[in-house]
């Protein structure tokens, strides 16, 4: 049984007294915008999504978000990473950013975190979550990595019931903390669909003129249409010379 309570009782009051791990061991992936670059276009277009999640008006907020794709390479881990940044930076949101990708761990080389054990380690009862989380440079913005290697079986250990119970308690008990959940992408595994059944709220991600349509549709209509968000459309125009400027989201809410 995985002692989650505890662990996240650790997280709330003794974020940095040493509970959570120090992680970042150098400066930050560039692609974390909301960290580097604050006032870009790329982290205003976050800010939008952070700003629509808080404010929906047809549902109460969702606190526990699911980010998936069709397809690999789509920008999943930079959406996720970029809009748990964002929600720490607001006033008292705390953030949990959990990384469900256990296939293609990723988040440390963002985070700049050496390869750390998390859900897969804990899943296998070799870890336990308060052992697991990495604190990072951004004061409310604790990681729950995947795994230190990739696991021989990742969709079981999804299936798991370990695994329901992480993502569950994790938003059941502290209805001030949003958890953000970085995923595999839909067409090479169960996972996200797995994980699907668990969260409030999934944010698709689709990358300009590189996701087809069909694969887009099929996304969709694999995943419960009623907790879809929305859609990020991570794109990318021409100008070659703004670094950081010309890959850029449009968030588009289709439903
Ligand atoms: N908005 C963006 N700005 C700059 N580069 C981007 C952007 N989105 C994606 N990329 C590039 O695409 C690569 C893949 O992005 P990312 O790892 O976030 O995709 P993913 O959907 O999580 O991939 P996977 O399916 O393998 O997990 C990144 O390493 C980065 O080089
Ligand atoms: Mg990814």
């Amino acid at each position: 049984m995985v002692e989650i309570s505890k662990a996240l009782d650790k997280l709330n009051t003794h974020e940095h007294k040493g509970s959570p791990k120090a992680g970042s061991t150098g400066p930050l992936d560039d692609h974390l915008y909301m960290y580097h670059m604050p006032y870009s276009y790329t982290a205003e277009q976050i800010r939008k999504i952070r700003t629509h999640i808080l404010h929906l008006s047809e549902r109460s907020v969702p606190r526990v978000i699911m980010i998936t794709s069709a397809v690999p390479s789509e920008g999943k881990t930079i959406v996720a990473s970029n809009l748990a940044i964002s929600i720490a930076k607001g006033e008292d949101q705390h953030v949990l950013l959990v990384e469900c990708d256990l296939r293609k761990p990723n988040l440390y080389s963002l985070f700049k975190y050496p390869p750390s054990p998390g859900i897969s380690e804990i899943i296998q009862g070799r870890f336990q979550i308060a052992d697991c989380l990495i604190k990072t440079p951004i004061e409310k913005l604790t990681i729950l990595p995947a795994a230190k290697e990739p696991p021989a079986n990742p969709s079981e250990l999804l299936e798991s019931k370990s695994m329901s119970s992480i993502i569950a308690e994790v938003g059941q008990r502290y209805s001030d903390r949003f958890v953000i959940i970085d995923t595999p992408p839909i067409q090479a595994t169960v996972d996200p669909k797995i994980l699907a059944d668990q969260v409030d709220g999934i944010i698709v991600v689709v990358r300009h003129r590189y996701t087809r349509e069909s694969d887009f549709k099929m996304s969709l209509s694999i995943l419960p249409r009623e907790k879809i968000l929305g859609t990020v459309l991570n794109a990318q125009d021409e100008l070659p010379s703004k670094k950081y400027r010309y890959r850029k989201y449009g968030y588009h809410n289709y439903y």
